[in-house]
């Protein structure tokens, strides 16, 4: 695991900072794999080495190809997730960082954003934009896999996740979203954009699913249940709405209840 960005400031969420549960450097073990299936939704069956090689050739083109349909929905993302000054935010998959910054902007200068992705690449087009933008001493990059998240447990006041749940397998999703479940505070929030599978019966969905099907290599994401996964994972749903952009899309904020909630 590596960090791209600034260091944390003691006894921020990075994993080694103040939990002796969790070493330096290294992040706790995930839960048990489970059997997790979600009813019409498609396999994803490339590996973290393929898509790492994939989102590291496509980082310094990726606004040009998805900014235009992904830029609004993201957008509405950020305003459901509402980021209030002073708060510690984590996004899991920034890509070119473009919520980074929105981010970095709601906390202030009084919070801090951490941020994690897969591609090296990807985290060197998001520096480069936090640097521009005056903004780098507010946040702190980590490449790595969100299976793993080298923070610190109930340490987090927001997690925010836009187009990247539907890159992890089926059975990884309630793994991920345990991740997140540990490292948020109780009543702690997230939000998740991904494609929907909530309407399956769309041209559109059918299309990019049978691209996903026969050309696993250019298309490694596809439609999933979002609101169902937040649920199973035992968040409580808050606020949820869908959009379209060329697929639907679900955004959905959850909350971290209490041990007895
Ligand atoms: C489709 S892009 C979305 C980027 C950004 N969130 C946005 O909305 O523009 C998915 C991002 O997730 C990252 N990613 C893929 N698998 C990941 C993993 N296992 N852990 C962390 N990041 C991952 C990719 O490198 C890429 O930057």
């Amino acid at each position: 695991m590596e960090s791209t960005g600034a260091k944390a400031p003691a006894g921020h969420g990075l994993a080694g900072s103040s939990d002796s549960r969790i070493g330096p450097g290294t992040a706790p073990e995930p839960s048990q794999p489970r059997t997790y299936h979600q009813p019409g939704v498609l396999r994803v069956l490339q590996s973290r080495e393929e898509v790492k090689h994939f989102y590291d050739k496509i980082a310094k083109a990726y606004d040009l190809l998805a900014e235009h349909s992904e830029g609004p929905v993201r957008q509405a993302g950020l305003e459901m997730l509402n980021a209030r000054p002073g708060e510690h935010v984590l996004e899991i998959g920034f890509g070119t960082g473009h919520c980074l910054s929105e981010l970095a902007r709601s906390v202030g200068p009084s919070g801090k954003v951490l941020g994690i992705d897969l591609s090296e690449k990807m985290g060197e087009v998001s520096a480069e934009r936090l640097r521009r933008e005056n903004l780098e001493d507010r946040v702190e990059l980590a490449c790595g896999d969100a299976l793993h998240l080298p923070y610190v447990s109930q340490t987090l006041d927001v997690v925010f996740m836009s187009f990247t749940l539907e890159l992890f397998d089926t059975p990884e999703i309630p793994l991920v979203l345990d991740e997140c479940r540990r490292v948020l505070k109780t009543a702690g929030r997230i939000v998740v954009i991904g494609m929907s599978r909530a309407q399956p019966d769309s041209l559109m969905t059918e299309v990019f699913e049978w691209t996903h099907r026969h050309f696993p290599n250019y298309l490694d994401c596809r439609p999933i249940l979002v609101r169902q996964a937040l649920e199973d994972a035992g968040f409580q749903i808050g606020d949820a709405k869908t959009m379209k952009m060329w697929i639907q899309v679900e955004i959905v904020c959850g909350m971290k209840p209490s041990k007895n909630g």
